[in-house]
C-alpha cells in the first residue's frame, strides 16, 4: 500500500469523544518505549507525526491519525512504565481497556515486543486478556537493528512457545526495524487486505 497522506486527527481521554467509528482502525500497543510512536512514523514515513522520546511514557493519550483519509492509526500510552503511581496505572487501565473493549471499527490491535527481551510477563498477560476478549490481535517485533537476525528469531521463537501455553494457534508476527524501515510493508499489506473487508459497523 502506498501512504499518500497521513494526518494527526486528535488526541483523547474519553472513548466516547473519539472521531465516528466509519473508518477501518489500528491500534498500537504495547511497554513503554517498545517504539510504537516511531513505527507508525516509519510505516508513514513522517517523522514527528507521532511524538517519541528515549524516555519512556511519551504517549499519554489516544491519538488518532487518518491515513489516505480511509483508515485510522491509533498510537496508545505504553503499559509497564515503572514511574507511573499506582493511581495513574490504573487510569491506564482503565480507559485503555475501555477503549479496545468498545471500539467497534478496531480492527486489529498490534501488540508491540521489544525484540532484544526474553519474553516478558506482562506482554504474554496482555496478550492473554486480549486473547480471553476475543479480540484480534497480531504482535510486531520491533528494533531488530539492534541485534542480530538470530538473536531476535530466537526471542521470537520463544515468545511464540510461550503464547502456546494459552492459545491454540499464535498471531501472526512481524519483526521491524523503524531505525533502518525493515518489515514495515507485510504490515502495511495485512492492513491494507483487512480494510478491503471493512464493513461500517452498525449504528447502536
Ligand atoms: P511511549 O510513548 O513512552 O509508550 O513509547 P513508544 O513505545 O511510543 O516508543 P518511541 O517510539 O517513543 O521510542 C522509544 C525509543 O526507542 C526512542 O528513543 C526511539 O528512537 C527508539 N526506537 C524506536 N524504534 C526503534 C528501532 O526500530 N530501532 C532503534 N534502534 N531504536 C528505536
Ligand atoms: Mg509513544
Amino acid at each position: 500500500m502506498l501512504i499518500k497522506s497521513a494526518e494527526f486527527v486528535c488526541s483523547n481521554t474519553h472513548v466516547d469523544k473519539l472521531p465516528d467509528p466509519t473508518l477501518p482502525e489500528y491500534a498500537f500497543i504495547g511497554r513503554s518505549n517498545v517504539g510504537k510512536s516511531s513505527l507508525i512514523n516509519a510505516l508513514t514515513n513522517k517523522k514527528g507525526l507521532a511524538k517519541t522520546s528515549q524516555k519512556p511514557g511519551k504517549t499519554q493519550l489516544i491519538n488518532h491519525f487518518i491515513i489516505n483519509d480511509t483508515w485510522y492509526l491509533v498510537d496508545l500510552p505504553g503499559y509497564g512504565y515503572a514511574q507511573t503511581s499506582k493511581k495513574n496505572r490504573s487510569e491506564w487501565e482503565k480507559f485503555i481497556r475501555k477503549y479496545l473493549l468498545s471500539r467497534e471499527n478496531l480492527q486489529c490491535i498490534f501488540v508491540l515486543i521489544d525484540s532484544r527481551l526474553e519474553p516478558q510477563k506482562i506482554d504474554l498477560d496482555f496478550c492473554c486478556w486480549l486473547g480471553e476478549k476475543g479480540l484480534p490481535f497480531m504482535l510486531i517485533f520491533t528494533k531488530a537493528d539492534k541485534q542480530s537476525i538470530v538473536k531476535s528469531d530466537q526471542n521470537m521463537a520463544k515468545f511464540k512457545r510461550a503464547l502456546l501455553k494459552w492459545f491454540e494457534e499464535v498471531p501472526t508476527r512481524f519483526l521491524t526495524s523503524s531505525e533502518e524501515k525493515v518489515g514495515l510493508d507485510p504490515i502495511l499489506e495485512k492492513i491494507d487486505a483487512i480494510n478491503l473487508d471493512f464493513m461500517v459497523p452498525p449504528v447502536s
